[in-house]
Parts: structure tokens; sequence; C-alpha cells
């Protein structure tokens, strides 16, 4: 392989200087040597890998859709193009544990958060409330309370025109801004307009007056924020929750990044009631299948 590349490499070099961009070539820096090396290293690993899953007759899930449909969700909502999947069961498995807390203490609005950026809060919160939302007697409510890095409307392929923020600011009236999705008994909150200062409008008693009336329309509500350590909006939007959940990316944030995330999520008051892990490989055994 590392021969190959340095033969297509040269290849290229031949091409430019024909081209009369030679200049051009002596400034494009060759990949770094430690790059073949690895590359070729992980290439064969994968192969071997592979080879070893079919011998051993284990079958490796797939993730997401591989088309989108009218709706235009994106394929990374499992749950949505993929209700059979393995995945979705996850995300069914953690409806089961969300409801027994339920049912014991009578919570019912949630905020999701992380230590970092992109450990996979937003699809979780969008999993989650779409997995909610197949049981028709819930009337399921998703928030999308990250107004620095809003997400959810473009997962969903929602337009919105205003949202959150503009209830917060302009005194809208919540029902102008909420959309019905195009999925069974899942209500959307966007964002809304971008303003100069989340946290204080999230911190205000509008905030916390506004999640009260909708604990008394929705059956369960799950509010996604931005990350904890990065931003104070995660534990004021949870403080005003019955509890929050930690997203942890696995094989991402490290142990004490984790611990500040749990101790931020303390200090602001918050009850943590559970994590959820991201970014985990899911092999399932062949023998599992003939006894379902
Ligand atoms: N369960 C998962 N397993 C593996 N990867 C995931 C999972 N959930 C989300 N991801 C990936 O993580 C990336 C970020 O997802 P998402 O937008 O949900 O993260 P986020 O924590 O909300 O990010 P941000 O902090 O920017 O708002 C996406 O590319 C997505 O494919
Ligand atoms: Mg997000």
């Amino acid at each position: 392989m590392g021969k190959i590349s340095d033969a297509l490499r040269k290849a290229e070099e031949e091409r430019r200087k024909k081209r009369g961009d030679d200049q051009q070539s002596l400034s494009t820096p060759a990949p770094p040597h430690w790059w073949e090396f690895w590359k070729d290293r992980w290439d064969t690993s994968q192969k071997f890998r592979r080879h070893q899953l079919k011998k051993r007759g284990l079958t490796q899930q797939r993730y997401v859709a591989r088309t989108i449909d009218e709706t235009g969700i994106d394929p990374r909502v499992v749950s949505y193009y993929d209700a059979d999947s393995y995945l979705s069961e996850q995300y069914r498995s953690l409806r089961t544990n969300i409801l027994s807390i339920q049912e014991e203490q009578g919570l019912k609005c949630f905020a999701l958060t992380s230590a970092l950026h992109s450990e996979g809060k937003s699809l979780t919160a969008l999993n989650l409330s779409l997995v909610f939302s197949e049981l028709s007697e819930k009337k399921i409510l998703l928030i999308d309370a990250d107004l620095h890095k809003p997400s959810l409307h473009y997962y969903l392929n929602i337009q919105a025109e205003n949202g959150l923020a503009d209830v917060l600011t302009k005194d809208l009236p919540i029902d102008s801004v909420l959309h019905q999705t195009k999925i069974n008994n899942l209500t959307f909150l966007p964002a809304g307009n971008l303003s100069d200062n989340p946290s204080d409008l999230l911190e205000s008693t509008k905030m916390k007056n506004l999640i009260e009336k909708l604990k008394t329309e929705y059956d369960m509500i799950f509010i996604d924020t931005p990350p904890i350590i990065v931003l104070t909006d995660a534990g004021i939007v949870a403080s005003m929750c019955d509890g929050a959940f930690l997203v942890v990316k696995v094989g991402k944030t490290n142990r004490e990044i984790i611990d500040r995330a749990v101790r931020l999520l303390k200090n602001s008051n918050s009850n943590i009631e559970g994590t959820i892990l991201t970014n985990i490989e899911y092999y399932i055994p062949t023998y599992i299948y003939k006894y379902l």
C-alpha cells in the first residue's frame, strides 16, 4: 500500500509538472510519513476485524438510514427510519427505564446535556422523544434550549421562524411557536431567533413558569441544552427540570471532564437521573436471533 501511494503521488507530481504548475507541487506538502504508516495498518486491521466477525457469525449493526423520505428528517434519526433496528431498541430500553422513574417519582421533564460539544445530546433527545411518541397515549414535547447552536430544527427539517427565545423576549404566545411534527404525538419547540444573552433568558422567571405550564399539558418533556462545561445554560435549564441526563461519548470524553460535568450539574441543584452512553458499537451474535 505504501509503495502504491508513493507511486500515485509521483504520478500526480508528473501530471502537475506537465500542466506547468510546478510551484504548486513544490508548495503542496506531502502527507506525513506517520500517516502512510498508520493508514496501511488501519486498513489491514479493519479487514481482519470484518473477516473475524464473519467467521464467528457476528452481524454488524446498521446505524443510519441510507435514504431520506419526503419528511426530510435527518437519516441519523434512527428511531424514525429504522424503528426495528437494535439501536432503536436501545432507545426503547432507555424509555423503559425513564418510564419506571416517572411512575415511581412522578417526573416528567428532563434536560439532556453533556460535558463537551458533539457528544450526541440532540440526536439522543430526538430519538428518545420519538420512541416515547410511539406510546399512543402520551403527549411528548421536545424543546431546543440550545440557544447558542440549535440543531433540532435541522434534524427534523423544520423551518422555524420563531421559537423559545422569541417567547421569552417578545412575549409571543407559546402556542404560536409550537410545531406539531409529522411524527405522532410529538410536538417540537424550536430555539427561535438567537439573542445576545441566552443565559439570562433561560434564567428568567418566565422560563421557569413556561416549563411549569408545559408540564401541565404534556406527559413527557425532553429539553436539549448546550454542553455544561462550555456554558452555564445547561445547569440553569436542568435545575428547572425534574431531572437531567448526562450524555457521554464513549472513547472521547475523559473521566476528569465527566467528573467536572457532574460537579457542575450538582452545583446547579439539578437531579442527575443517569448517564446515556453514545458512540458504542454493537454486534449481535446470531445465536441470540435464534431465541428471539
Ligand atoms: N448514539 C450515537 N452514537 C454515535 N454517534 C452519535 C450518536 N449520537 C450522535 N452521534 C454523532 O455525534 C455527532 C453530534 O451529534 P449531536 O448533534 O446529537 O451532538 P450534540 O452533543 O448535540 O452536539 P452539540 O454540542 O454541537 O450540540 C453527530 O455527527 C452524530 O452522528
Ligand atoms: Mg446539540
